[in-house]
């Protein structure tokens, strides 16, 4: 009798442990023992896996069978853990995450469905041209952007003669000098005195000039760094070896391997002018041939999501605007919350089609066309578990221009890591400030000062919140920080616009 108990608690302590490693391999989502396997492990026998240890625990595991199948009839429990507990190692949250798209599709789709019973159709693509063009016979953004051309040449100029020697490195630096300031300022100018410049047609021309202010600024550095190298060789090796003979450049039909000077042709520079890059080389990596329905389904896409950008703007973001002017006049705290959390999910959807358009089918369109073969316009900034990885990851083209022409260089110079990212961030701050408050025709530093925002984001991010709650906090910032800035933009636009209509009204009265 004793025998028998102690034989009993011995394959109950061999179950308990064995079982509970089953179920712990069932619980991470892989492949179940088959069920003789299982029930093997079950009752004790240990290598179910096969081998010659198997084989021979087979035959007395036969003879057993009819004794196991009544044990197995006796116990249904094993030590295990639930499987929303974290000790169970349970990770496979694929029908959640269902779960969440489902809830997030029907729960927009009454707002969707609220928004048509409330507003009725408001989409009217007319009405996008008028943001382009005040006077139909006036087309002041078109011709800014066809005026661009003149910095261009002054830049290939400057460089063809610096390729030559005819100027000195310290005269083609002040011409630089003078033409990017020209290419800030005289934009910014001309779109704050011109009356017939929307706002919208203005941060499409300030866009356009600070792309090639980038660009040119990259073209100028490269060079730069061309004839150092050239010096360097001249100096070491005999002037045969130096100058190798040159061949053609960027945007030839043969894409052969170009030297300097070689590459200073017009071809050369406006391939790099619409290549989507903002970091200049002299030979682009480049795709074989131009593939059609890769072409077509990016240029299918960019039509689509261009439809819904404006579908979206017009219907659903407009009007959540316009109504949250009253509780921001009155200062009105809880009603501005709810206001801006409601305005948070139009306005976080538009920026991800926004980003699919733009990052995805737009850029990748540019580069088929041009058979340009970086295609890296983004990395995974969705899974960014600090601030420093989203702004690293999510604009790759404007991210590999401030580490190659910004950043590293000051690293290099022995700046402080950290003085150095400000540095970035602030620069960032200004072209943002840029592209917003010169069109608007309004000075508020909303955006400068959200850019800014991002070092002690950064900080807090980085040194209290790791993994999920990093992830969280980048989703957080991403989805309630942008709606403030706009909020508080359209706010000042409203209020500075209805006073100056006031005023105007007043001034007619008297
Ligand atoms: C500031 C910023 C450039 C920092 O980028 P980061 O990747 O976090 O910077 P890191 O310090 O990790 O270093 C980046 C690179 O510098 C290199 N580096 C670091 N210290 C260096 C040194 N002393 N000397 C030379 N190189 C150095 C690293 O090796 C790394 O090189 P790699 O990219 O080839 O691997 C980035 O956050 C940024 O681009 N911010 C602005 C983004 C922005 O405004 N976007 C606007 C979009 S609308």
């Amino acid at each position: 009798m004793g025998d028998k108990h102690e034989n009993g608690s011995a394959t109950r302590r061999r179950r308990t442990t064995i079982s509970g490693g089953a179920s712990a391999k069932r619980a991470n989502g892989s492949t179940p023992a088959s069920g003789a396997e299982e029930r093997c492990l079950r009752n004790g026998c240990g290598a179910a896996n096969g081998g010659a240890k198997a084989r021979e625990a087979e035959a007395p595991a036969r003879k057993e069978k009819s004794g196991d199948a009544a044990d197995e009839r006796l116990s249904c429990h094993s030590l295990q853990e639930s499987l929303l507990s974290s000790a169970s190692g349970y990770s496979n949250y694929r029908g959640i995450l269902n779960w969440c798209v489902v809830m997030l599709v029907l729960s927009n789709a009454r707002l969707f469905l609220e928004n048509l019973i409330k507003y009725g159709i408001l989409v009217d693509p007319i009405q996008v041209i008028s943001l382009f063009l005040k006077d139909p016979y006036s087309w002041p953004a078109p011709c800014l952007v066809i005026a661009s051309n003149a910095f261009i040449m002054a830049a290939l100029y400057t460089e063809r003669r610096l390729s030559v020697g005819t100027i000195s490195e310290a005269t083609g630096t002040f011409l630089y000098f003078i033409n990017l300031s020209v290419i800030l300022c005289f934009p910014a100018a001309t779109v704050l005195t011109v009356t017939s410049m929307t706002s919208v047609g203005g941060v499409f021309a300030l866009g356009v000039y600070t792309i090639v202010f980038l660009k040119l600024y990259s073209y100028m550095d490269v060079n730069r760094w061309c004839r150092e190298i050239r010096k360097a060789k001249a100096r070491t090796l005999s002037r045969s070896h130096s100058c190798p003979s040159v061949s053609r450049a960027n945007g030839a039909a043969a894409h052969a391997l170009v030297t300097y000077p070689g590459n200073l042709t017009h071809r050369d520079m406006y391939y790099f002018m619409f290549a989507p890059t903002l970091c200049y080389e002299l030979n682009f990596p480049r795709s074989s041939r131009i593939r059609k329905r890769f072409l077509l389904r990016r240029l299918f896409e960019m039509l689509f999501f261009t439809q819904l950008l404006v579908g979206l703007i017009q219907q659903w973001m407009v009007p959540t605007i316009q109504n949250s002017m009253k509780p921001f006049q009155d200062m009105d705290f809880s009603r501005m919350v709810e206001r801006l959390l409601k305005l948070a999910v139009p306005n976080h959807f538009i920026w991800l089609v926004f980003f699919y358009w733009f990052f995805h089918s737009s850029m990748n369109f540019v580069a088929e066309l041009m058979q340009f073969g970086d295609r890296e316009f983004y990395r995974d900034w969705w899974n960014s578990e600090t601030v420093t990885y989203f702004w690293a990851n999510w604009n790759i083209p404007v991210h590999k221009w401030c580490l190659r022409h910004f950043y590293k260089p000051m690293l290099q110079r022995g700046v402080n890591k950290w003085v150095a990212q400000t540095a970035v961030f602030l620069v960032s701050a200004f072209f943002h400030e840029y592209l917003v408050s010169i069109p608007l025709k309004m000075f508020r530093l909303w955006a400068f000062m959200g850019m800014m925002a991002q070092i002690p984001l950064a900080w807090f991010v980085g040194r209290f919140l790791r993994g999920n709650y990093g992830n969280a906090a980048m989703w957080m910032s991403l989805i309630i920080g942008q709606p403030i800035a706009v909020l508080m933009y359209v706010h000042d636009y409203y209020v500075l616009h209805s006073s100056q209509a006031q005023g105007g009204e007043r001034g007619v009265e008297l």
